[in-house]
């Protein structure tokens, strides 16, 4: 079993290099094969989740070409096959794209359902309301979800979203861009992948505006062409190594960003004590190590994200006086981690959706085990601020969404070492 063995206490210093954003990707690989034309994505993250979607996008005819290791030149022109059995895409969460991309397209699609992390329940009601609000007819059994446009394909529609998700939102996206008509989406959700999706879409040809703002509205196109795109920097990567920094001490320049993206992980942040300077695409951290309580409330974008809570978790952790964390978007996520922190000596009580944490002033070495992708990132965030060894184990989540963690950790400092047992 692969492990990251861990000796903490050195603080980061120096300069990391922030990669094209997994969630962003996945949706945009998959709105790639809605034209026949060739697509060439560029700043693609080299991680599990997006070379498991490129492998089932190949099972079902497309031609993918990794030019290298961050482009990908897709032509879907060959695909030929409407249902989804790649044994593997069961495991990422974005299988579902494929739902609203194949629907559009070829008014026709058969996934398995969705899988990913098991961080709370994970219903996909709402990109079902939005396919049906077009004339979608969707069913639900042995484990696939079958969708068919009705005759003459999707007609635009108006869906409101009960609860502001962003998978539901992308979904009814990719879909609405080949309808008839126009789709009006309210309450949908305003993360930054959202927007380069949008964006990507419109670049092929698409008509949809209003992304990042409550309402989209897209006019159906009758096709979408090709061409080249680079995917923005993922924001939570970049949180990542920022909660690192203020969690271990130390100065780190975090560059190929968008430090806007960042506002609500920097602000808390610099609540806790550390020091930061925006510039146009890179983030300057500096940390003391020594930070102080804090109050997270997890919430769509532009509100804190829930996939920086457990590395937030950490830095509480370590702050003096007692933090406040609550989680609004996944109920069951603190399992994820907290009790392994507490084997590192961290003091952490759960109260339904809240954790208050007291902070101490060491946490220690111990064998800790992720249990989902963000879990994982906290505690090699926590080995690196502890002191003696931690080892990490599960570390199949964490390579689902970082890429060279250990060689970007080990050029600012880290002692970390991946092996394989
Ligand atoms: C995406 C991200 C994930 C992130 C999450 C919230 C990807 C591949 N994953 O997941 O990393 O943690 O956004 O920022 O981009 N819900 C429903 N019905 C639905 C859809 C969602 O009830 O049809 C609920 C979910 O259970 C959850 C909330 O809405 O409580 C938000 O989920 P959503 O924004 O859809 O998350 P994902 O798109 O799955």
């Amino acid at each position: 079993m692969e492990q990251y063995v861990i000796r903490g206490g050195n603080p980061l210093v120096g300069e990391v290099e922030i990669g094209g954003a997994k969630n962003a990707a996945l949706a945009i690989l998959t709105a790639a094969i809605m034209t026949d034309e060739t697509v060439v994505i560029e700043n693609l993250p080299d991680v599990s989740d997006i070379n498991v979607l490129l492998e089932a996008i190949a099972e079902i005819g497309a031609t993918i070409d990794r030019t290298d290791r961050h482009t990908v030149r897709i032509n879907a022109s060959t695909i030929g096959d409407l249902s989804v059995d790649y044994e593997y895409i069961k495991k990422i969460r974005a299988s579902y794209y494929l739902l609203g991309a194949l629907l559009g397209k070829y008014k026709k699609a058969e996934v398995p359902l969705p899988g990913g992390c098991n961080i709370g329940s994970r219903p996909i009601d709402q990109h079902i309301k939005g396919f049906e609000a077009m004339g979608a007819m969707v069913e639900q059994s042995g484990g696939y979800v079958t969708c068919d446009a009705p005759e003459g394909g999707l007609q635009g529609g108006h869906v409101y979203l009960d609860i502001v998700s962003v998978g539901a939102t992308m979904n009814i996206l990719l879909a609405a861009t080949l309808a008839s008509g126009m789709t009006i989406i309210e309450n949908c959700a305003k993360e930054p992948h959202i927007v380069d999706l949008a964006n990507f879409l419109n670049a092929m040809g698409a008509r949809i505006s209003g992304a990042g703002t409550d309402v989209i509205k897209v006019r159906g196109v009758p096709q979408l062409r090709g061409g080249t795109y680079s995917i923005i920097p993922d924001q939570i990567e970049a949180g990542t190594y920022m909660a690192a920094v203020a969690a271990c001490g130390g100065e780190v320049k975090i560059c190929n960003i968008i430090p806007k993206h960042m506002d609500c992980i920097t602000s808390k942040l610099q609540e806790m004590g550390a020091s930061i300077i925006n510039y146009d695409d890179a983030i300057r951290i500096r940390s003391t190590g020594k930070l102080h309580h804090t109050t997270v409330k997890t919430r769509p974008y532009p509100g804190f994200p829930t996939d920086m809570q457990a590395q937030i978790c950490v830095c509480m952790t370590l702050a003096s006086g007692i933090s406040r964390l609550t989680e609004n978007v996944y109920e069951t996520r603190f399992f994820g981690y907290c009790t392994e922190l507490q084997s590192m000596g961290a003091n952490i009580l759960i109260t339904g959706k809240t954790a208050t944490v007291t902070g101490t002033k060491q946490l220690t070495g111990a064998t800790v085990c992720a249990h989902d992708l963000r879990a994982g990132a906290a505690l090699i965030i926590a080995g690196l601020a502890a002191q003696g060894t931690t080892v990490v184990e599960n570390i199949h989540f964490v390579e689902r969404g970082y890429e060279r963690l250990v060689e970007k950790l080990t050029a600012l400092g880290a002692h970390i070492r991946r092996i394989d047992d």
